[in-house]
């Protein structure tokens, strides 16, 4: 694996391009496929695209990769070199090569083989879409967390640490998600880092061959038990922050003290080596410092950065109030946004996720409700989204009752809304209806009272004028009070 810089921004002939850490070029063995996976990422390389990637271990060169193939395809030079730069410089700006001059690395997997037909770059794309398998797991392994964010994704009915599901339990559904296709587990909860078995479970997902992130506050992350997962096998850290001034994003946070050990955490990971995104959420009580928030991602040595504005469901939607921008501020927001990624091409890769509510079609939630991810509850229920119990009325297997296959292919509530069979107009016969898939569908019960209606996000509801004048109707409200995230009821 590579491992070093110095990295010139522009993919040349000389260069020697390598994965750095985090980045793994991998058989799918389930799906007969090469897999590229990087931090929330799975690529899907075509024919011609692994045919270079295969090659890039480090130590050869661009020049020698496309020389290679030259003699191999019997092709033009010059088209090879066009396509395989363009390729190159792609995953280049997104972190997901590196250019290893001057670094130790390892040799590369070995190669099949096929036909150029050209244009490489045009095939990397993101993975495909059939819902047949799927390809990620949130494993929200507590509830339990330090913080109490307004906009928490966790349900209102908080699970306890009583009905937890036990070390063993957990590794037999680590097993079970390598067996039905899972590439990647997200831990996640509350706070993994509050179960004290993590560190094994780490260890158990990636002897299973999974890829695995952690997705922390990081207000209880220390080195030994930071060291502990990187030698578990952990490939990625994301740690979340309120905001970059100490006194709000604390109040935010709910917990004081939270930012400062937010830094301190990046820091480790920065030092230990493995790739951090830092994720910020963000609403009308601290868009006034993105800048501040990119800045200060840079200064972390973050690969990534989720600018994710918040998804009013669950808590979010309690406090929706306090938190929706005004459309001036997310208008503003955008504006940052694209500058920044212009300015930090190659440097940050920055993700950035609107507020429904400003949207003029929604997005296809989770990649469609059943198709690629599922969200397995600390008690063991299987999710398609982690706001699904929010729809009442649908009852979710757990995986103390059923292996994981079958909830995934026959679980009623899993199918429910798979697909688009159960659309009435106007995504019945809307030309957008594969893309997105109708939206989200617990925005659309949040908003509707109806999980089957076309999510009011969207321009064609007949709800969407009517949820726009609430938005900014809330937006210029002058409401800053929270209702934080607790349990309810008795210990
Ligand atoms: Fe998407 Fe439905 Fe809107 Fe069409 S009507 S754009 S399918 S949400
Ligand atoms: Fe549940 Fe969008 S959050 S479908």
């Amino acid at each position: 694996m590579a491992k070093t810089q110095p990295i010139p921004a522009l993919v040349t002939e000389a260069s020697l391009p390598g994965f750095p850490r985090g980045v793994q070029l991998r058989q799918d063995v389930t799906r007969h496929r090469w897999v590229l996976l990087a931090p929330e990422r799975v690529l899907a390389p075509d024919p011609l695209a692994l045919d270079i990637l295969l090659r890039c271990d480090g130590r050869t060169s661009v020049a020698e990769i496309v020389d290679a193939l030259v003699q191999k395809y019997a092709a033009d030079r010059a088209v090879v070199l066009n396509d395989a730069i363009a390729m190159l410089q792609n995953l280049r700006d997104k972190k997901f090569l590196i250019d290893c001059r001057g670094a130790t690395t390892s040799a590369g997997p070995k190669i099949a083989q096929p036909a150029w037909t050209g244009a490489a770059e045009a095939a990397i794309g993101e993975s495909a879409n059939a819902h047949a398998l799927p390809i990620a797991m949130l494993a929200e392994i507590t509830h339990r967390c330090p913080l109490q964010c307004p906009y928490c994704s966790n349900p209102f009915d908080l699970e306890r640490s009583s009905s937890e599901l036990s070390t063993e339990e957990w590794k037999r559904v680590i097993d079970q998600a390598a067996a039905l296709g899972v590439l990647q587990i997200h831990f996640s909860g509350g706070e993994p880092l509050a179960r004290k078995d993590l560190i094994d479970l780490v260890a158990h997902a990636t002897g299973a061959g999974l890829y695995a992130n952690l997705i922390t506050s990081g207000v209880s992350l220390d080195s030994e038990r930071l060291s502990a997962l990187e030698q578990a096998g952990l490939s990625h850290v994301q740690i979340s922050f309120q905001g970059t001034e100490y006194r709000d994003a604390d109040a935010i946070a709910g917990f004081r003290g939270a930012h400062q050990r937010k830094l301190e955490a990046a820091r480790l990971v920065r030092e230990i080596g493995l790739p951090l995104t830092v994720n910020a959420v963000v609403h009308r009580q601290n868009l006034h410092n993105l800048s501040g928030l990119i800045e200060m991602a840079v200064e972390l040595g973050a690969a990534r950065l989720e600018v994710a504005h918040v998804q009013y469901l669950g808590w979010a939607l309690r406090n929706r109030a306090a938190l929706i921008p005004t459309m001036a501020q997310f208008e503003d927001a955008t504006g940052i946004v694209e500058a920044a990624r212009r300015r930090l091409q190659g440097t940050l890769v920055i993700d950035y996720v609107i507020p429904d509510y400003y949207a003029v079609r929604p997005k296809k939630c989770m990649g469609g409700w059943g198709e690629q991810f599922f969200n397995v509850s600390p008690s063991g229920k299987v999710l398609p989204c982690h706001a699904a119990e929010s729809i009442t009325g649908l009852a979710f297997d757990s995986v103390r009752d059923h292996p994981l296959s079958w909830i995934w292919n026959e679980s009623p509530a899993m199918r429910k809304y798979r697909g688009t069979g159960w659309m009435s107009e106007p995504c019945k016969s809307c030309e957008f209806r594969e893309i997105d898939r109708g939206g989200c569908r617990c925005q659309a019960f949040a908003l509707t009272g109806d999980a089957s209606a076309t999510d009011p996000t969207c321009t064609k509801s007949p709800r969407h004028a009517e949820i726009a004048a609430l938005a900014m109707g809330e937006s210029g409200m002058d409401d800053r009070r929270f209702e934080y995230r607790r349990f309810s009821g008795r210990a």
